[in-house]
């Protein structure tokens, strides 16, 4: 990747990981992702922000080479995560006097995960500040951002927020700011739904201080950075609000047909309703589009057929999935079906304790729909209708 400056003597030395299509080998990343590092310079001293994974290492040597830097003073980890961190065993081999700088919760995460001595670390505290000598680094504890020891820094001389993980992005592009591109927009939502959503009570607290700062620009360590900070502060503010839309989202998977015809039935009975109703079909499903969609929905309702007396194993996986994230969905339900029995009911909702969701009646039938299970179908839609409504959402 070729440096970039962002400011006067302030770069983004990072690198672009144009080909990476799972993270965590979970997550899939349709538009690859990139490490964001930064170096800083003071008249007197010389910082970097984050490092980048290490298997790019050399793309973020390279940088720091052809911008000609003979010393780092000061190598901040806002976050312990390897994507972020994995490089800094190179960086600190390379400049022995540097120094990390980071919490103390987040010293011993990187003394276990990238074994670097105690001696070279720097410990500080909740805003406190460092002079590079004409600019100051502050630091603002973030915790649950998504790990227990993320921290953020503000640069306030250039009114510069660098995140980390924060309001970041998976993109691997070659532009370097945001503007209001939709593109980012869809990113910026699939990454918190994946990654942030879990913590939105502790999101919208951080977003409440960080109202008070003067922010010209946000500088994320995963994709663009916001030229225009309240589009994705707004676009946040709204994903962590109580909120919630007129939308059904049906992650399902079917066997012989008898859940696929139940889906069908009801995405149309709650269409008719005037519900936005978005349904996945889990054998071939990016489990980041299920992620996004469950972001706003009010309502969920998984579809199973009844595998070995329990849930199809692919449904396990999207009620464990969707406990682990806890969307801020309102109302639940599951439609299927069993040929000779099974507790397949039973099972989906001890998976779910996280949803805070009032359950509604399950629709599981004996084999295929009959005209009796249309009509069950029928009244699950209008209780959803009706539950929307009492939540003060607009329906037909
Ligand atoms: Fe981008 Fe939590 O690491």
């Amino acid at each position: 990747m070729v440096v970039r400056e962002i400011r006067k003597d302030l770069y983004q030395v990072g690198a672009i990981d144009w080909d990476l299509r799972l993270f965590d080998e979970l997550i899939p990343l349709p538009d690859g992702t990139s490490y964001n590092s930064y170096l800083i310079k003071g008249s007197s001293k010389t910082a970097l922000i984050d490092t980048v994974d290490p298997r790019m290492k050399h793309e973020l040597i390279a940088n720091l080479e052809d911008l000609e830097v003979r010393t780092i003073d000061y190598v901040i980890a806002n976050h312990a995560e390897q994507d972020h961190s994995g490089t800094i065993p190179a960086i600190l081999e390379r400049f022995p006097e540097a120094q990390v700088v980071t919490s103390k919760q987040c010293k011993t995460l990187l003394m276990d995960a990238m074994l670097i001595p105690e001696a070279r670390f720097k410990t500080i505290k909740d805003q406190d500040k460092i002079s590079l000598g004409g600019r100051t680094l502050e630091f603002i504890f973030a915790p649950w951002v998504h790990w227990p020891e993320t921290m953020l820094t503000y640069l306030p001389k250039d009114r510069i927020l660098f995140s980390c993980d924060f309001l970041g992005s998976h993109i691997a592009t070659s532009d370097l700011y945001a503007g209001e591109s939709a593109d980012v927009y869809r990113a910026a939502k699939r990454y918190y739904a994946e990654i942030m959503m879990p913590f939105r009570t502790m999101i919208k607290k951080h977003l409440k201080k960080l109202s008070t700062l003067k922010i010209d620009l946000i500088a994320p360590s995963h994709g663009l950075l916001y030229d225009k900070p309240t589009f994705i502060l707004d676009a946040y503010r709204d994903w962590t609000s109580d909120t919630v839309k007129n939308e059904v989202v049906i992650p399902y998977v079917s066997m012989w047909g008898s859940t696929k015809s139940m889906v069908e039935y009801l995405v149309k009975a709650l269409i008719q309703r005037g519900i936005t109703v978005k349904p996945f079909k889990l054998s071939v499903t990016d489990i980041g589009e299920l992620a996004m969609a469950l972001v706003d929905a009010a309502t969920v309702v998984l579809g199973s057929p009844t595998v070995l007396t329990g849930p199809h194993p692919l449904v396990a996986y999207a009620a464990i999935l969707a406990n682990a994230l806890r969307p801020k969905t309102r109302f639940a339900s599951i439609i299927g079906s069993y040929g000779w029995g099974g507790k397949m009911v039973d099972q989906i909702a001890s998976m779910i304790p996280n949803l805070k969701a009032e359950i509604l009646t399950p629709v599981v039938i004996k084999g295929y729909p009959k005209e009796v299970d249309f009509v069950a179908l029928d009244k699950l839609a209008d209780t959803i209708q009706e539950k929307h409504k009492s939540i003060g959402i607009d329906t037909n």
